[in-house]
């Protein structure tokens, strides 16, 4: 008879493969196991016993380890053990909290290569970007340190005598986190730092295929957690697909769900939390358009352009997607971006040089794939670009390596798919216009609103695109690119990208429940608006 051991040693044999030394190199920098499958359940304990994810590195194709999902009473527990974990940090002094948050951002600080690595080798993105995005929870986490002594209400002046009105802050409860695969770590550090200033437990599911980024980050944060007496489940993890995501979005003990991803599931996970009354912060898809103005300084404006549109291999939310050129400008502009497109050359993002790395997956070829294919059928010109990498030298050819791509269509009709939908990949597409209303009308005529950028010298085209009839996204930047946005401002965007705003600006103020206080230090009781209610009048 086969003995349990035997059994579960059986089971584990798939994973006694050589992974390659680029990857290992990656893994054991940051104490990951890739001879085990990994639990990917984080409650204050470490469980997960639910289907296998498996984390495939994009340029490679490897699979870089195994992940154990959570069940749906795993979810559960983790949900319960949440709320408890809240009501302990509500009650810990907002500074005090801070001073975690700081060693959060010690913590992240000293691991920041070896995190960046990971992005880059389990995201795909390059390692500058992959550094910068651990860079981004570094300085978020500075930001809610701030934060934790600046979370002020307001004392409202009363219309009666002896009142006094407060608008108070508390913490709201469990905040939800689903974040997407292009910024495995940079959303979530965003969402905790402000959740953590603000007294809440946070509970954390990540995209599925980057699980590796956020068991590490959870380790690092848990270990301060711990380290502070305080609850692991202040801030959860729970790793699954579809249903896990769905369990999290539908209790009614999550109080507010921020979700990051496409607009059709944003549309649905808006609906459930709406229809429970729980907050729901939303950040969607981006459809970013860069203007330029016969004015503008071309040595930055197309540097820039290709950065938004090529960078992180177009798989930012705030890529740039449409690309409107003034009629003066658009030889010598296109000429310029072209000639940079054409010394791109795909390689292995951990490679400092690699300035191009792969899509996610396989499914982001063929989304690349079916938009090329649209282009071409209405007649677009494909200046450059326009198909899969093939013939690639391994181990790249294991990996999602498309062409970026510049398209000029033969018309601007901000309806076509062309220009109203937001393809994940590094497709780029070209309209010419004459005015600078013109162009607005552009830029604002697709659905989404997240991200836009002027260039220009001429201050009167600035006060146009940033006032009532400019740029109607949630970011409307001058001679900056669409995308790299610092964390010191809000982000987000309008329309179908959501509404929602996250980072800093006002963003903190969603962390929290509001109260209007009243209170009546007075030996009379007067009614509001000089309402008399006594018969004794
Ligand atoms: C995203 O793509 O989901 O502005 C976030 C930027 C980054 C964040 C992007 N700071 O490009």
């Amino acid at each position: 008879m086969i003995t349990r051991r035997a059994l579960s040693s059986l089971r584990r044999a798939p994973l006694a493969r050589g992974l390659s030394s680029r990857a290992s190199t990656v893994l054991s920098a940051l104490d990951i196991r890739a001879d085990r499958e990994l639990p990917g359940v984080y409650d204050g304990e470490w469980t997960g016993s639910g289907d296998v994810l498996e984390s495939v590195c994009p340029t490679t194709g490897e699979v870089l380890a195994r992940v154990k999902s959570a069940t749906p009473a795993e979810v559960e527990r983790a949900i319960q053990r949440s709320r408890e974990a809240y009501k302990v940090i509500r009650s810990v002094p907002a500074p005090k909290r801070g001073e975690i948050l700081r060693q959060i951002r010690e913590a992240l600080a000293t691991k920041r290569d070896a995190l960046g690595a990971l992005v880059s080798l389990e995201m795909g993105k390059i390692r500058t970007e992959g550094e910068g995005e651990v860079q981004e929870f570094i300085d978020i986490a500075d930001y809610g340190v701030g934060l934790s002594r600046m979370m002020n209400g307001r004392v409202v002046a009363s219309e009666r005598p002896g009142h006094s009105i407060l608008e108070v802050p508390n913490p709201l409860g469990v905040v939800a986190v689903l974040s997407a695969f292009n910024f495995p770590v940079a959303v979530y550090g965003w969402n905790l730092a402000l959740s953590l200033a603000a007294g809440n437990a946070t509970l954390w599911k990540p995209a599925p295929s980057t699980p590796l980024c956020s068991i590490a980050v959870t380790k690092i944060v848990s270990e301060v957690l711990e380290r502070n007496g305080v609850p692991g489940a202040v801030a959860g993890l729970v790793l699954g697909g579809k249903a896990v995501g769905e369990h999290v979005v539908g209790s009614s003990d999550v109080d507010m769900v921020s979700f990051t991803g496409s607009e059709a599931v944003g549309r649905e996970v808006g609906k459930v939390v709406q229809g429970r009354f729980g907050k729901v912060l939303l950040e969607l898809g981006g459809n970013n358009a860069a203007v330029v103005m016969p004015d503008a300084d071309l040595n930055l404006a197309v540097s820039a352009v290709f950065f938004g549109a090529v960078g992180t291999a177009g798989q930012r939310c705030t890529t740039t997607r449409r690309l409107y050129l003034h009629s003066n400008v658009v030889e010598d502009f296109l000429a310029r971006l072209e000639g940079l497109y054409q010394s791109v050359r795909p390689g292995d993002p951990l490679d400092r040089s690699t300035l191009l790395g792969p899509l996610h997956n396989r499914a982001a070829v063929q989304t690349y794939d079916t938009a090329i294919q649209h282009l071409k059928e209405i007649g677009a010109e494909i200046m450059t670009g326009g198909a899969p990498y093939r013939d690639l030298a391994s181990p790249l050819n294991g990996g999602n390596f498309v062409m970026p791509t510049i398209a000029i269509p033969q018309e601007v009709n901000v309806k076509d798919k062309v220009w109203s939908t937001e393809t994940f990949a590094p497709v780029l597409t070209v309209g010419v216009f004459d005015k600078l209303e013109q162009a607005i009308e552009w830029n604002n005529g697709v659905p989404q609103g997240l991200s836009s950028s002027l260039w220009t010298r001429d201050i009167r085209n600035v006060g146009k695109w940033i006032g009532p009839a400019g740029s109607d996204a949630g970011i409307v930047n001058v001679n900056v690119g669409t995308s790299g946005a610092e964390i010191g401002a809000a982000f987000g965007g309008n329309k179908s990208t959501g509404w929602g705003r996250e980072s800093g600006g006002d963003a903190w103020k969603q962390y929290v429940r509001w109260s209007a206080a009243t209170i009546n230090f007075s030996d009379e009781a007067p009614l509001a608006q000089g309402v008399q209610f006594s018969n004794t009048a």
